[in-house]
């Protein structure tokens, strides 16, 4: 737990609302609890204690050593800044454009799937949030609300799927996709099996959720989530399904029937050309570390991929992707390339568009924001990381996003020299 007084006492009266995770317009933000959120990780920390160990886990968690989400979040270490001084920078501002689109920020809300038995409605909080700060928001084919209410929420929503190896299922599940309005589509690549998560065994968690007595006690012990995001779901909404793996509706959340996972493992690049040719707006390839990859995807006719480890949930010791991007973009052409993993703060954001990213992405800061406070939360959190942005961006002396380069960033391992130019070499 963070030991400041403000953010405990903050998380305690978070504890002791049952419906502090419930949507809620931007007026709400201006309550007393957002005041004591002043860092992305404030929002995880308070989570810490109002979330049952076990939904907890399954937002914070990685796979089997954790090192793959550690090093995704080190990696920012790795890099200094070397700021200009003297610069007029009294116009900046962190708009950055995207696939035809301009934004006020340079990030996008990741897909996160079975947020919204984290967080009450979670995907409409996160989509609404996104739509009132104009960021991208990206929708999990995982998740527990159906795309078309998602969409009519914020008609500028993205969409992730999750597709088997299957043309005439993936042909199905495009067409349910265009139908509802999507132009954004994400395919996520780095799930052809579920990795290990060896801490939702250990918390308790399944899919499909079995009543033992840990999940029970865990349940019963934690009202604000058992009563503020169950009870008030099933009681509004009935039972959560899984509602866009597939074309139709899959089985509920809680039933023993296998989700649509059936030949993820046989999804290859013949795949890909195919959603290429018939997916008429932007593509975008999620899940990809390998350069080699990140050139085929750029054949295939992808206009963008997001370079991620999944945030250290599938393959643990996948590398870090901010240290493959630097080879990543000087091989990316028109493509656009999307960063994420251990993303917390305005200077990572920076960092990564300075080795060379187009864009950023973040999942779990904002999960939390979700379930500390609905769409004020995630609101909240939005405008922290723009503000960190635009303040760091008069500290490195730039006025747009787009002057950063190379030249702003310098190995800050240690034995590494740094030469007169900005450049560096190692020792
Ligand atoms: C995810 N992520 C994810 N990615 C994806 O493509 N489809 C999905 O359904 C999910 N589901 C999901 C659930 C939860 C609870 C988390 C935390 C993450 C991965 C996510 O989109 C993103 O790649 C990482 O979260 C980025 O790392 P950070 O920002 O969480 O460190």
């Amino acid at each position: 737990m963070n030991d400041s007084p403000a953010v405990l006492s903050a998380s305690l009266t978070a504890a002791s609302v049952p419906d502090a995770g419930v949507v809620r317009g931007p007026a709400a933000a201006a309550g007393g609890k957002l005041a004591a959120i002043l860092a992305l990780d404030d929002f995880q920390r308070a989570c810490r204690g109002s979330l049952p160990r076990m939904i907890y886990q399954y937002v914070a968690g990685g796979v089997e050593t954790g090192s793959a989400m550690r090093n995704g979040q080190a990696s920012y270490e790795d890099y200094g800044f070397t700021p200009r001084a003297l610069i007029d920078t009294s116009r900046r501002h962190a708009r950055t454009a995207l696939f035809g689109q301009t934004y006020d920020a340079p990030f996008a809300i990741g897909p996160l799937g079975g947020a919204a038995f984290v967080a009450y409605r979670a995907d409409i909080a996160l989509a609404r949030a996104a739509r009132s700060s104009n960021i991208p928001m990206i929708l999990s084919a995982s998740s527990l609300i159906r795309l078309e209410d998602v969409i009519a929420a914020n008609p500028n929503a993205w969409f992730q799927a999750y597709l088997a190896g299957d043309f005439t299922r993936i042909d199905r599940m495009l067409d349910r996709v265009e139908a509802a309005g999507y132009r954004n589509l994400v395919v996520t690549v780095d799930t052809p099996i579920l990795g290990n998560r060896e801490h939702n065994i250990r918390s308790g968690f399944s899919m499909p959720i079995r009543l033992t007595p840990k999940v029970m006690v865990q349940s019963a012990t934690h009202p604000r989530w058992l009563l503020g995001v169950v009870g008030r779901t099933f009681l509004r909404h009935g039972s959560p399904h899984f509602e866009n793996t597939e074309a139709e509706r899959g089985p509920p959340m809680m039933s023993r029937a296998l989700r649509n996972t059936v030949a993820r493992d046989q999804l290859s690049w013949r795949h890909i050309e195919h959603i290429r040719k018939r997916w008429r707006g932007p593509l975008v390839i999620k899940g990809l570390i390998s350069p080699r990859d990140t050139i085929l995807a750029r054949e295939s006719g992808a206009d963008g991929i997001i370079l991620s480890n999944h945030g250290g949930r599938q393959l643990d010791h996948a590398m870090a992707p901010l240290r493959v991007l630097p080879e990543v973009a000087a091989h990316k052409g028109a493509m656009k390339v999307i960063v994420d993993g251990g993303i917390r703060r305005g200077t990572d954001v920076l960092k990564a568009l300075a080795l060379g990213a187009d864009f950023t992405l973040l999942g779990r800061p904002f999960l939390f924001a979700a379930s500390y406070a609905g769409q004020a939360g995630v609101e909240r959190a939005v405008a922290i990381l723009t503000e960190e942005i635009r303040r760091d961006m008069a500290l490195l002396g730039v006025n747009t996003v787009t002057e950063l380069d190379t030249s702003f960033v310098c190995d800050a391992r240690p034995g590494v020299v740094v030469a007169p130019t900005g450049a560096s070499g190692r020792a």
